[in-house]
């Protein structure tokens, strides 16, 4: 047995949480259903689910260039949000906050935007091993394309980032991008003292806190980073929506990325002007009804508070690791920092030789959803030595029963591959 982790007594009722979440009351499979793959994508309460049905019921109209009502409504519940999420960031102005589709085109508006313009031959962007996809493929691309010089900071045997080198490879740096916290290993990384490092390189800080801002409180401000990216789907909003923060200073020093309506001032047969910030990066209709639902969302968020969201979640985790180490030893390995406080609720894992496909079949077949795969970091996975991982991840609406009924799922795999 491993000894009882100190931990504070858990703030949210997660009992009537529960309760918010409509889809948490469906079965599957007969049987309920165990959601743990909200590093995925979160699950939707009802207030947010109904914010979105009501503005199409009572507000829908195109934003920014109505001369009626309901277009003045839609444009203030659009504009309305963008506030709540700059509150609930820390955000100097509603001009930091410029609406995307997800974090992944976030992250390419920095890239391609602010990288084609900025970026030279030789140049040299600093990411770390523990990155999604999305904060690798758009810096490859500009390899391609610009030739800029990648560089990786090592992730270490105890899942946290190997600053030994930190020095070295900013180094002449042009950029450091790094996520808050790994969608794999649930590493919560020392932004601030990346950030420090990037500026005192001469470099931008690029901040993917697309784990982070959902489970712990976030003021951009305090970071001191240049661009900061997250997405809203997996902050109990709606999918469609995301958001590049960014300094004003920074958002003017970047051209526009997609253009067409909506993101112009003026337009001449000669060429055009960009609209202001932040409209200036959202060129087309907007995402109007998602940005009210993410709205929504920050409001239930703010309601739970953030403080409490993050301490449930270290209580969660902590009786996660400990129950499961102590049921399946070390016949079950998972990834990333022992310490529950360095750590964000997002447990990947591997069973013996078992694949971790075939354990999620039958997860699946027990009601309980966890994701199977490389999760978008292959580059990771490598450095893991594993083709892929079980992962699965917690948040508001679990509880020590959704990880007792892991514990119960991984046996029944256990003795199902076993036998
Ligand atoms: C760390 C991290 N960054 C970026 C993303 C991309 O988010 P989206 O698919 O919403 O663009 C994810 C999604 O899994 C993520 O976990």
């Amino acid at each position: 047995m491993t000894a009882p982790v100190p931990v504070a007594p858990d703030p949210l009722d997660v009992e009537r949480i529960k309760k918010d979440f409509p889809i948490l009351d469906r079965e599957v499979r007969g049987r309920r259903l165990v959601y743990l793959d909200s590093a995925n994508t979160s699950q939707k309460p009802r207030a947010v689910i109904e914010s979105i049905a009501n503005y199409y019921e009572r507000t829908n109209a195109n934003v920014h260039r109505g001369t009626y009502l309901i277009a003045e409504e839609a444009t203030a519940a659009f504009e309305g949000a963008r506030a709540k999420v700059a509150r609930f960031i820390g955000a100097r102005s509603t001009r930091e906050v410029v609406f995307a589709k997800n974090a992944t085109e976030a992250l390419n508006l920095v890239a391609k935007a602010w990288g084609r313009a900025h970026l030279r031959a030789g140049d040299p962007v600093v990411i770390t091993e523990l990155e999604h996809h999305a904060n690798i493929v758009p810096w490859h691309q500009l390899v391609d394309e610009v030739g800029i010089e990648l560089r990786w900071i090592p992730v270490g045997r105890d899942g946290h980032l190997d600053l030994t080198d930190l020095d070295r490879l900013v180094d002449g740096a042009r950029v450091v991008s790094f996520a808050a916290m790994s969608n794999v290993l649930g590493t919560i990384t020392p932004v601030e003292r990346l950030v420090a490092a990037a500026h005192g390189a001469g470099a931008i800080a690029v901040v993917d806190a697309s784990q982070y801002v959902p489970h712990l409180p976030t003021a951009v401000r305090d970071w001191g980073a240049d661009f900061v990216a997250f997405t809203g789907h997996k902050m109990c909003g709606p999918t469609g929506i995301g958001v590049l923060w960014g300094t004003e200073a920074m958002l003017d020093a970047t051209p526009p990325f997609l253009t067409g309506g909506e993101m112009i001032l003026n337009v001449t047969k000669e060429g055009f002007t960009p609209n202001e910030l932040p409209w200036k990066f959202e060129a087309g209709t907007p995402p109007i009804a998602e940005a009210v639902g993410l709205g929504a969302a920050v409001d239930y968020l703010e309601a739970l508070g953030m403080e409490a969201v993050r301490t449930h979640e270290v209580s969660l985790t902590a009786y996660a690791l400990r129950s499961l180490t102590d049921r399946f030893g070390d016949e079950l390995s998972i990834h990333g920092p022992a310490e529950p406080a360095e750590r964000g609720g997002v447990l990947s894992f591997s069973y013996g030789d078992v694949h971790p496909h075939d354990l999620t079949q039958v997860f699946d077949e027990r009601g309980v959803c966890v994701r199977a795969g490389h999760h978008c970091a292959k580059p990771l996975m490598r450095e893991l030595g594993v083709a892929a991982t079980a992962r699965a991840s917690l948040y508001v609406y679990n509880d020590e029963a959704d990880v007792d009924a892991l514990g119960d799922a991984i046996g029944a795999a256990a003795d199902f591959f076993r036998s």
